[in-house]
């Protein structure tokens, strides 16, 4: 009863959250790298369906001041965190994304190619890091934690976004029509929150507030702020 009136209020999300598999009822799951080099052309940079609309607003509520930041995109897509960085003043804004055709439909000037568990930057070189609705397509979150804790200054502070789990156990996808016509899933890992609380404390870092944005009463996304500690300018106690 209660998992039949989850579903119903969830089916309005649209084909995001689909749970049928392609052939006959089922979708078809790809690989992030396949699914996004056909989405890309029609993925705009901006909150396009209800749950991408429930991410940004808390997203953006746990936002620090972005004026004069160095802010990286952190598989950015096609440029949404990273647009909207740049009209907050930032002073930098590094797009990265491992998929080529998301950055070749990504129009900020600096952007590369490059995977969340290999971040092409120094270590302590970023203030704040925007990392939405990516990690789930990932099967190991250690691995990008730890790169998020590593390029953070001191100080700095990360927001990651993620499918939320409840949904994804509940039979919700992330789904989209490819240009052949043919409506695809896009691979998902489930991380819950002790996966991530783990792979923050082995890095260093804090998760300091947790959002989970919700339609009609399902929790929908999740959102995270990390941060790393702060250098103190304090001389140590002597003892
Ligand atoms: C749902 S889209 C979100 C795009 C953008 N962050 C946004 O919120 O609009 C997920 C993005 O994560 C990227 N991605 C998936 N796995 C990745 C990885 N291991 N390293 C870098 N980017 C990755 C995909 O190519 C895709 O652009």
């Amino acid at each position: 009863m209660l998992i039949r009136l989850v579903r119903r209020l969830l089916l309005p999300l649209s084909t995001q959250c689909d749970r049928r598999k392609g052939g006959r009822g089922e979708r078809i799951i790809l690989p992030s790298l396949d699914a996004y080099a056909q989405w890309a052309a029609s993925y705009p940079p901006h909150a396009h369906n209800a749950l991408m609309q429930a991410e940004q607003t808390a997203m953006t509520a746990l936002l620090p001041a972005l004026a004069g930041q160095v802010v990286l995109d952190l598989a950015c897509g096609t440029g949404r965190y990273g647009i909207l960085a740049g009209g907050a003043g930032a002073r930098s804004v590094i797009a990265l994304d491992n998929s080529p055709a998301m950055l070749r439909a990504n129009p900020l000037p600096i952007r590369a190619v490059a995977t969340t568990e290999a971040i092409p930057l120094a270590s302590d070189s970023v203030d704040v890091i925007l990392c939405g609705l990516a990690l789930g397509h990932l099967p190991r979150l250690a691995p990008s934690i730890g790169e998020i804790a590593r390029v953070l200054k001191p100080g700095g502070c990360a927001l990651v976004s993620d499918f939320h789990p409840f949904i994804y156990l509940n039979g919700a996808r992330r789904t989209f029509t490819a240009p052949d016509g043919q409506t695809y899933a896009v691979e998902h890992h489930v991380h819950l929150y002790s996966d991530y609380h783990r792979a923050a404390a082995d890095s260093g870092l804090r998760i300091t507030a947790v959002r989970e944005p919700r339609r009609d009463s399902a929790p929908i996304v999740i959102v995270y702020r990390f941060e790393k500690e702060a250098i103190s300018s304090q001389p140590s106690a002597k003892w």
